[in-house]
């Protein structure tokens, strides 16, 4: 959710400066904009929409200049103009800043500063921030952002620069994650490392309350009262091709097929097909801590809630201990009961939403152990949570999230059948799952293989007004997930719903244009959502069933069907995905939309 880019050193800074938001673009990409010190003054040029927007602005009219920062934005406060495209300038435009975040008394801040005599040329809460730096000004740059930061309630991550102070950028966070790149003589911030990674591997993540001045001769980093702290400089493990198409049309369909390696990858040196358990090195919690958890509160947001709902049922299958899961932004403003032995799992991709930080952070203030499920190494998540399994999917682009949900559920079965091992589970049943843990890439392979089946499927039905998700037991969370997929790509409404609750009200909406898609594997809920298909069919609905037998009982009842592999129950979800993630990409595609930058969404949400 909105990028920050910048650069000081020896370059030109805006080919820098364009190629890092282009890298950011998915986070963010309803304007850009870039401010760079041209020796004498601030030169901005912003622009409304994708950066090749900007793109054109700056080849109409150039700006050179060795130290500059960017932005690309997801509006929050103000539409996605020109005028509200950052940076922005403080009234005597010696001052220009760029913010991810929002900052909550900017209504307050704009009235005093105008009376101060502060011109505001924007609708954003962005633009306090510049003016309060040059209102502040005592000589250096550093000084007044800590005064203006010292004003401002709410998260940021900002980049500033100014022409009082021509050899600096200064950098903060709270709440939005900002690292610095250290590279040869040259210094790059960005709100992502896939942003710098073209150019260095060394990179430094600030932690919240953190302020970092980047100058070309180095850089430090101190805390809101100039006290100096010391941050350790980490290597980016990953490369540069994971963060690009490699030849596929768009980020998501390559993520779809990479999952019979993500999946491995997250399983990678963890399952002991032998002993039927895991070994998760990360968790940092004795046998006996373990053995102490007697409630699980897991929380997360989106797609990452419907991994936990999976994990919900698992941990309570396997384990017999109560799980609850929560919207993270809800968890964070009730008042939940978390006991000494409540263990709170979080999930997170990002390592970044606000609200499941918030969430997490609210539990740990309330005594309860946290574990990270998470896939951004780094991440601000993975930093604070007492211990975590990361997912070792690799960078996700596509804005819907597709195998980072899979890798979740996997890092959600490690964790139960681990737990299930401790307590009551036997080796052969533990050997059962782990094999068929183990068997999973190869069966995802093979769905894959037969992605143009689903294509055709697919033109069948891309020009469907509403669509209906139905599944049971395991299957439920995977109906809201392919729902939820096909919404936000493709903005055909569609609802997920648990099979049989369907005739307590959708049911009302089953016509012959009502597209009805049953996940329905051979599973020990099969013969009961067989007839809630009946119930669809006679009501003279479509159907679009995943299932993975040839099942007498579907005969008359099927007007598509997709075969998945048979796996171990618990598993079904993993394998049904797939196939739904395909369904929505091919109609999202054959419907012309932007698959991997849908409409009003943005990778990563940092904001409330
Ligand atoms: C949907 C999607 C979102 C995210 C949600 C949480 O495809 O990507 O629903 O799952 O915003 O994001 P993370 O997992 O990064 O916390």
């Amino acid at each position: 959710m909105c990028g920050i880019v910048g650069y000081i050193g020896p370059r030109q800074a805006t080919p820098f400066l364009i190629e890092g938001l282009k890298r950011l673009e998915y986070r963010g990409y309803d304007s850009a904009g870039i401010a760079v010190y041209d020796g004498e003054s601030i030169e901005t040029r912003r622009a409304a929409g994708k950066i090749a927007k900007l793109e054109g602005t700056l080849s109409a009219d150039p700006v050179t200049g060795k130290v500059g920062i960017a932005h690309t934005r997801w509006a929050t406060h103000g539409p996605p103009t020109e005028r509200n495209a950052h940076p922005h300038l403080s009234t005597d435009n010696t001052v220009a800043v760029v913010h991810n975040g929002i900052i909550e008394n900017a209504n307050v801040l704009r009235k005093q500063l105008t009376e101060l005599g502060h011109t505001f040329r924007s609708d954003t809460d962005t633009e306090t921030i510049a003016h309060l730096v040059q209102e502040l000004w005592e000589g250096s740059l550093e000084e007044a952002v800590i005064g203006a930061l010292r004003k401002v309630e709410g998260t940021f991550g900002i980049a500033v620069v100014s022409s009082k102070d021509p050899s600096k950028i200064v950098a903060a966070r709270k709440g939005s994650p900002l690292l610095i790149g250290v590279g040869d003589g040259e210094y790059f911030l960005a709100s992502d490392a896939s942003a710098i990674l073209a150019h260095t591997r060394q990179v430094v993540y600030l932690n919240d309350g953190d302020l970092a001045v980047l100058t070309p001769d180095g850089y430090k980093v101190m805390d809101i009262n100039n006290v100096p702290l010391r941050r350790s400089v980490e290597r980016i493990e990953w490369d540069l091709a994971a963060i690009e198409r490699g030849g596929y049309d768009h980020f998501m369909l390559k993520e779809i097929f990479e999952q019979p390696t993500t999946v491995e990858n997250t399983m990678r040196g963890r399952l002991i097909l032998e002993d039927g358990t895991s070994k998760l090195g990360g968790l940092n919690m004795s046998h006996e801590q373990l053995m102490a958890v007697d409630n699980i509160v897991i929380t997360a947001c989106g797609t990452s809630w419907h991994s936990a709902l999976i994990g919900e049922m698992m941990i309570e299958d396997l384990c017999r201990i109560p799980v609850e899961v929560e919207y993270a932004s809800e968890f964070r403003y009730r008042n939940p009961i978390i006991t000494p032995s409540t263990l709170c799992i979080v999930i997170s991709q990002s390592g970044e939403t606000a609200d499941t930080l918030a969430a997490m952070r609210e539990a740990k203030r309330r005594g309860a152990q946290t574990l990270g499920l998470v896939n951004v190494v780094g991440s601000t998540i993975a930093r604070e949570d007492d211990g975590g399994i990361y997912l070792h999917a690799g960078p996700e682009i596509g804005v819907a999230s597709t195998k980072a949900f899979t890798s979740q559920v996997i890092a959600l079965a490690l964790f139960a059948l681990k737990m299930a091992r401790k307590r009551t589970l036997s080796v052969m049943r533990g050997r059962e799952l782990a094999q068929a843990m183990h068997d999973l890439p190869k069966q995802i392979q093979s769905i894959l293989d037969r992605a143009a089946e689903m294509e055709k499927i697919a033109d069948e039905y891309k020009d469907a007004h509403n669509f209906l998700y139905l599944g049971r037991g395991f299957n439920f969370p995977a109906a809201l997930e392919g729902a939820l997929k096909l919404k936000e790509i493709s903005y055909i409404h569609a609802e997920g719903y648990p099979a049989a609750e369907m005739k307590h009200g959708p049911i009302a909406l089953i016509d012959e244009k009502m597209p009805v898609v049953f996940i329905a594997p051979h599973d020990g809920v099969f013969d009961k959502i067989v007839s809630n298909i009946q119930e669809v069919k006679a009501r003279g609905g479509k159907t679009i069933i995943i299932t993975s037998r040839d099942e007498p009982a579907l005969a008359g009842l099927v007007d598509h069907e997709f075969r998945i592999p048979e796996t171990v129950d618990m598993l079904t979800p993993i394998l049904a995905s797939v196939p739904l993630q395909l369904l929505a990409y091919y109609i999202a595609v054959k419907r012309g939309a932007n698959v991997d930058q849908p409409r009003n969404l943005a990778k990563s949400v940092t904001v409330e």
